[in-house]
């Protein structure tokens, strides 16, 4: 398949955790182009109070540079730029000093909330902000599979997706490189049609690499090529043309079928059974 769309990647050299150099931004691209991706949005880390507030202008003459030299080493990838921003109690501030750069510069935010604590009241209330200007921003919330406030409570995303916040998972969580926790919270979310975008959340170097041929097809056979096909190229693609976007389908499964096909199968129906109560 062709056409996919990665709306995650740290792929912009020196500006955060991602790539040292271009050596390592080609090797991603390879991997991209392996797998039939052909655009690519560049969302460094906007990490208030940390070395990591690239801002909009830097981004975006950063993705130049980087389309062209990519261009150059015979790369025909297209870059656009973005941001991945963490979720701050000055996030409103920093919103209306036009501080942010959207995703392809299309007004919808990519945002990370805490992996590893629960929100302070101060952070509640932003997100109670951001529900509220759904209607002129649109908030993306960055693979929530790995956060532990969404492990613990998926009622919590549920209620935000059903107040208008769109979700990215990793592709990397949905084939258990996170951990077994994530996985689960990811298929669930999935199996809820909570999930609207699939991103590699790539670092392009080693620990966080596009995903390769083998990785894209285990992820067909865990969610459905139908699924991969909306969160990686359709739903990136309405993005870009302003376009509604719709949570993508998991495919049907038969307890003990396809998902975790290494498990026994009573290990697998104790899972789905998981899967209904929550
Ligand atoms: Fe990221």
């Amino acid at each position: 398949m062709t056409g996919f769309f990665d709306i995650h990647s740290h792929f912009l050299p020196g500006l955060d955790d991602g790539p040292e150099d271009y050596g390592q931004c080609l090797e991603a691209a390879k991997r991209y182009v392996a797998i039939g991706v052909d655009r690519v949005i560049a969302t460094p880390h906007w990490i208030q109070g940390s070395r990591w507030t690239p801002t909009p202008e830097e981004v975006r003459r950063r993705t130049a540079e980087a389309e062209q030299w990519l261009h150059e080493a015979g790369m025909g990838l297209i870059l656009l730029p973005g941001m991945e921003i963490a979720l701050s109690d000055s996030l409103c501030r920093h919103f209306i000093a036009s501080d942010f750069i959207s995703l392809a510069e299309q007004g919808y935010f990519l945002i990370e909330f805490p992996l590893i604590s629960h929100l302070k009241a101060t952070a509640a209330d932003v997100v109670g902000t951001m529900l509220k200007r759904q209607q002129e921003n649109h908030f993306i919330i960055a693979h929530p599979e790995r956060c532990i406030m969404f492990q613990e409570n998926l009622d919590s995303i549920r209620k935000m997706v059903a107040g208008g916040m769109l979700t990215q998972v990793n592709i990397s969580s949905i084939l258990g490189y996170s951990g077994k926790t994530a996985q689960m919270a990811a298929l669930k979310l999935c199996n809820e049609n909570l999930v609207h975008f699939l991103g590699s959340d790539s670092h392009a170097r080693a620990g966080r690499m596009p995903p390769d041929p083998k990785e894209m097809s285990e992820l067909a056979g865990l969610i459905g090529a139908d699924a991969v096909a909306a969160g990686f190229r359709d739903n990136p693609n309405r993005l870009l043309l302003g376009e509604q976007v719709f949570p993508l389908q998991m495919k049907a499964t038969e307890p003990g079928s396809t998902l975790f096909p290494s498990l026994p199968k009573k290990v697998v129906q104790g899972l789905l059974k998981l899967f209904r109560k929550q």
